[in-house]
């Protein structure tokens, strides 16, 4: 007899199968206990029949609780009423782990406690959508950038350099100097398409930023696309093909997951339709103060509210084009017709999710860079690498980096940011 997930229910119907699960839930009446399991797939039905089992098999079922784990043998068979359309006709269980006292009972609970016990809330049936959708982009992401012809290279995550500021760095002894955790692999990745044409890398970034917000973490993930020959404009049609990849993708394979959050998936079509909406920042200045927004001038960021407003104005993502040079990072190139913008964009993701990619052409005249490395009071010596790529054989070429843990978010219509990933190390979480 075959040991299956319920993934495999299609597949195996009317048959007997063996399958590993966890008890979420239990009611019982004289006759009939009704099972509610979960096996890492799906979260489904088990029925034990008085009846059709051997007496201490329903004595078994009516005396599970929550989260005991057990090996089950049973008949598959449809259920329309339920999500996943099959249920478990159980005839026979056995007891691996006996579980007392769940934590986490079918309560409301505070996000502090579910944060404490985030090892057991991965358990719930929301949060491991929100991570099987996770799981799916992260999937995408790969066919995505494969099809396209990209090279996958990883940049060090131990690094001497700096590219998003000196402010938000985690230090760490390296032996007898000093090193920070990743902020981005950019740097590194410009060196890899000069190397390999198109690359993109996949990893974890740290930031020690002191923001508590539902869009911010200390530790995400970053996709990081780096296209040699490559203009900002074209750039950012990758940009918008990628994201609307994902959500295809996600559309297509995560279904289940998407009713499990009651994802309005009509809104989420939109999203595919290309191309995406185009603003330039000075624009958007413009746009925010014809609608009263006079907490803002040109020179500043945008804040959530600003961009949450500037994405209203579209029923998709938006691109907002050429911030202040002031404010962006020091490799971002000048615009060809003006010394005070560069040539970047960032995705504004629509409903309040705000920036998801962040990307710019990459500054190429060496004096410039130079320049602009010396203004943003890093030292050349570290940097000698770097302009080494300006130095020998140099080309127009762009990229991007887009949050992972922001996408999921976005995607799976998720409130805050920390339940985008398994572990979230936020300002004041290492535990667990
Ligand atoms: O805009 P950022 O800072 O861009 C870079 O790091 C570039 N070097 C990328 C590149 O061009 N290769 O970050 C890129 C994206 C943001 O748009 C956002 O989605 C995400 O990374 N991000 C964060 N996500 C969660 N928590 C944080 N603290 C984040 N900071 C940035
Ligand atoms: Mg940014």
């Amino acid at each position: 007899m075959e040991r299956i997930t319920m993934s495999k229910a299609q597949e195996f119907l009317g048959k007997e199968i063996k399958i590993g699960a966890w008890v979420t839930n239990k009611r019982s009446s004289g006759k009939i206990a009704f099972l509610q399991l979960r096996d890492g797939d799906y979260y489904f039905q088990g029925i034990v029949l008085k009846n059709e089992v051997e007496p201490e098999v329903f004595e078994t079922a009516k005396g599970l609780t929550q989260e005991t784990s057990i090996m089950l043998t049973g008949v598959v068979q449809e259920d329309t009423r339920s999500k996943l359309g099959y249920e478990l006709l159980v005839k026979d269980i056995e007891v691996l782990g006996e579980s007392h006292d769940y934590p986490i009972t079918p309560k409301e609970h505070g996000t502090e406690f579910l944060m404490d016990h985030r090892h057991l809330w991965l358990r719930s049936s929301k949060q491991h959508a929100i991570l099987k959708i996770r799981n799916e982009i992260i999937r995408a992401t790969y066919e995505f950038f494969n099809k396209e012809g990209f090279m996958k290279v990883d940049p060090p995550i131990l690094t001497g350099s700096a590219p998003e500021g000196t402010t938000e760095l985690f230090h760490t002894e390296y032996f007898d100097q000093e090193a920070y955790l990743s902020q981005s692999g950019q740097l590194y990745m410009e060196a890899a398409a000069m190397a390999f044409g198109k690359v993109f890398s996949f990893g974890p970034t740290f930031r020690a930023e002191k923001s508590k917000t539902r869009r911010h973490l200390i530790e995400f993930w970053m996709m990081e696309p780096e296209m040699a020959f490559m203009h900002q404009d074209e750039s950012l049609e990758v940009q918008e093909q990628y994201v609307a990849y994902l959500i295809q993708s996600v559309l297509d394979n995560c279904d289940y997951y998407l009713d499990v959050l009651e994802r309005d998936k009509e809104v989420l079509k939109k999203y595919t339709q290309l191309p995406y909406d185009r603003i330039s920042y000075d624009d958007a200045i413009e746009l925010l103060h014809k609608n009263d927004f006079t907490d803002i001038t040109w020179g500043d960021d945008f804040g959530s509210p600003h961009e949450t407003f500037i994405a209203e104005q579209s029923d998709r993502p938006v691109f907002i084009l050429n911030y202040p040079k002031a404010i962006k990072p020091f490799y971002m190139k000048e615009h060809p017709d003006r010394d005070d913008v560069v040539l970047c964009a960032d995705l504004i993701a629509p409903e309040g999710y705000g920036e998801i990619i962040g990307g710019s052409e990459r500054e190429v005249n060496y004096d410039k860079l130079s320049q602009q490395i010396e203004n943003f009071g890093l030292s050349l010596e570290d940097y000698e690498w770097y302009l080494d790529l300006r130095r020998y054989g140099s080309v127009p070429h762009s990229g991007f980096g887009l949050g992972l843990e922001r996408t999921v978010t976005w995607i799976s219509g998720t409130e805050h940011i920390r339940e985008s990933t398994a572990f979230p190390r936020l300002l004041n979480r290492l535990y667990p």
